[in-house]
């Protein structure tokens, strides 16, 4: 008889909430890890939201998922981050119509101060973080500088959702399935700063920037990506929550598994230096994934206009730094 192998354990925050109810039956299906990983789901929720998280847990036993071990409950963070080797930081609380991305500094910072210092504790010493809950990068970076024994390297914050609408964006334009795009780059902050960069991406093989007029690009591909999180609040009257779960599957579905060959992906990272980034700010970089590590694509040579983009969503997450770290949620180095 073959050995079943090691069950990964999963956390993930916000477990009650529309991202987690797009998120968990795919975690639990294989679709984060593959069809050959068994998980232990450990769901975390504030006191208030338990009671509809142990509806949640009914649910995804009611799916008999042949790879899910286990689900667990809990609203102590100690608790819910014992032995992740995944944390999936969701839970926050979402952006509403006519609520700037900045309010929610204050409103999150606790959030994030508590649970770095819980990863810190008790998570599984190959624990990777994901931060979904908005301000994505900048509650990452608090998480991190709470978390001094974990490597940096292990926080990121998601800009994936924002790399697969400019995927879409750009094959809707020239007629091509998603499939067919690759070498995308979203830089910066998850916010309406961030630049989307077709410089370097394909359709087919084929130059992006030689199927599309350059006033495409300017005036209509840059700002949809960047202003597609607001559009979907003003539509649906809360923000997106089944692609943004599928954004976060693939996250850590490449960090895990790898990129293919050839290509890359958008990830917010915490910066080395490279490209000019303040080294610790953790900003949107293509970045490739092998053997469950992540690599800055070295060499890309921003034009003048892509570098000028990058530094002002720069200087906005330096500002979101700056204002946490005067908040006391983090530390300077
Ligand atoms: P939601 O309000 O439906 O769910 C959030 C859940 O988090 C709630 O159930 C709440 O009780 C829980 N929560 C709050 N504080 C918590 C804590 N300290 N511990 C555990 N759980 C806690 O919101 P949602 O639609 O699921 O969105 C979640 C977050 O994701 C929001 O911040 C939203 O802005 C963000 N978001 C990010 C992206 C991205 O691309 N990075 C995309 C979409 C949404
Ligand atoms: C999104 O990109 O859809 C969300 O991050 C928007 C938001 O502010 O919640």
């Amino acid at each position: 008889m073959t050995a079943r192998p090691v069950p990964v354990t999963v956390a993930v925050t916000g477990g009650a909430g529309q991202i987690a109810y797009g998120l968990l039956f795919r975690i639990a299906s294989g679709a984060l890890l593959g069809p050959d990983t068994p998980v232990r789901l450990r769901l975390l929720e504030i006191p208030a939201a338990v009671a509809a998280l142990e509806g949640v847990a009914m649910e995804l036993e009611d799916g008999a998922f042949p790879l899910l071990e286990s689900v667990d409950i809990s609203d102590d963070p100690w608790l819910g981050f014992s032995g992740a080797n995944i944390a999936l930081l969701v839970g926050a609380r979402p952006r509403t119509s006519g609520m700037e991305r900045s309010d929610l500094l204050a409103a999150n910072g606790p959030i994030f101060t508590e649970q770095g210092a819980a990863i810190n504790a008790v998570a599984a010493d190959d624990v990777k973080v994901l931060v979904v809950g908005n301000p994505a990068n900048t509650n990452a970076f608090i998480a991190m500088t709470n978390a001094p024994d974990v490597p940096a390297a292990r926080f990121t914050a998601m800009t994936r959702l924002d790399h697969n609408r400019a995927i879409a964006q750009l094959a809707k334009k020239v007629g091509a399935p998603a499939a067919d795009i690759s070498r995308m780059t979203v830089w910066g902050n998850h916010s309406a700063t961030q630049y989307p960069d077709l410089a370097h991406a394909a359709v087919a093989g084929k130059p992006a920037v030689e199927l599309v007029e350059s006033s495409w690009v300017t005036e209509d591909f840059v700002p949809t990506v960047q202003q597609r999180g607001t559009a979907i609040i003003q539509a649906r009257g809360a923000s997106s929550a089944a692609s943004a779960a599928s954004a976060a599957i693939d996250h850590i579905r490449d960090w895990a598994l790898g990129t293919p060959q050839g290509d890359w992906v958008s990830m917010a990272v915490p910066s080395d230096g490279s490209y000019g980034v303040p080294e610790g700010l953790i900003s949107s970089f293509p970045v490739t994934c092998a053997n469950g590590e992540y690599t800055i694509v070295p060499g890309l040579d921003p034009d003048d206009n892509a570098r000028a983009r990058i530094d002002a969503s720069v200087a906005e997450l330096v500002q979101e730094r700056d204002a946490v770290i005067d908040l006391g949620f983090a530390k300077r180095d």
